[in-house]
């Protein structure tokens, strides 16, 4: 399987700024065959990007979509819309869960909207600091993963990406967030792996991307990357950073060559 390597650059950067940057990345980002690197602007710059980017260095993401295909849904882009841009787009992510109370029933009509249209979705999924005190990690997990993936046929599991993304780690909006311990992301992979395995059996459940998102740097990436059963890394604040990026993107692959 790939390595995943994805920067979720949220509201950041104009049209322009995200079109230098883009430039800038794909300079120094080298075409590796074994790691899959991808980059979620906003919706705002995606058309132009799509036009700008080398897919085969850097492939684009879509940060949200809505689950109809077409309609009277003023406000909203679907993914029938998405298709010709993006090859994944990235589903429940902690801030549309809590700051705009996605529900696990949306999160997944969007999944089954993303697989039907022939994308990647990434289903993101992890537990707020009170659940962790509270000891209800494994449940809201359990919740997060059958709860989006409700919909998905044994056949498409395979289709999509899991991001375990603990809210208490993630760096955007809580300056307090704290950096989860490579064992606890692994605790974390084992419960989803576990999950999987029970919904659609053993190899099916290997055969899905698990990546790992919340303050992953440089420093700390390569700590994640080695887990077993890590496939790749969501990053939110060092993605808008080019060479903290593309560092990472180089971790990667030194991680992937030493396993191979
Ligand atoms: P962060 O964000 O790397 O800035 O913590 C990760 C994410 O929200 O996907």
């Amino acid at each position: 399987m790939k390595t995943y390597i994805i920067g979720n650059w949220k509201m950041n950067f104009t049209v322009g700024e995200s079109s230098l940057f883009l430039n800038k990345l794909l300079q120094k980002v080298h075409a590796y065959r074994d790691i899959e690197v991808v980059v979620s602007p906003s919706l705002m710059a995606i058309q132009s990007l799509s036009l700008q980017t080398d897919r085969r260095k850097i492939k684009l993401c879509a940060q949200n979509c809505y689950h109809r295909d077409f309609g009277a849904y003023t406000g909203e882009v679907s993914v029938t819309q998405l298709r010709a841009l993006v090859d994944y787009v990235i589903v429940g992510h902690s801030e549309r869960r809590y700051i705009f109370n996605e529900s696990d029933k949306d999160i997944r009509s969007k999944v089954s909207a993303i697989i039907r249209n022939g994308l990647t979705p990434i289903l993101c999924v992890g537990e707020t600091e009170s659940e962790r005190t509270f000891g209800e990690t494994a449940d809201v997990l359990r919740d997060q993963v059958l709860g989006g993936l409700s919909e998905v046929s044994a056949e498409d599991i395979s289709k999509v990406i899991i991001a375990y993304e603990p809210v208490w780690a993630i760096s955007g909006h809580d300056k307090a967030a704290r950096v989860a311990s490579p064992l606890d992301v692994q605790d974390a992979f084992k419960l989803i792996r576990s999950v999987l395995k029970e919904t659609y059996g053993k190899t099916t459940a290997e055969e899905t991307a698990l990546l790992f998102g919340g303050s992953v740097k440089s420093t700390n990436a390569e700590s994640y990357l080695l887990l077993d059963d890590c496939n790749g890394l969501l990053i939110g604040g060092a993605s808008l950073i080019a060479p903290e990026f593309t560092d990472i993107i180089e971790i990667a692959k030194r991680v992937k060559d030493a396993n191979a």
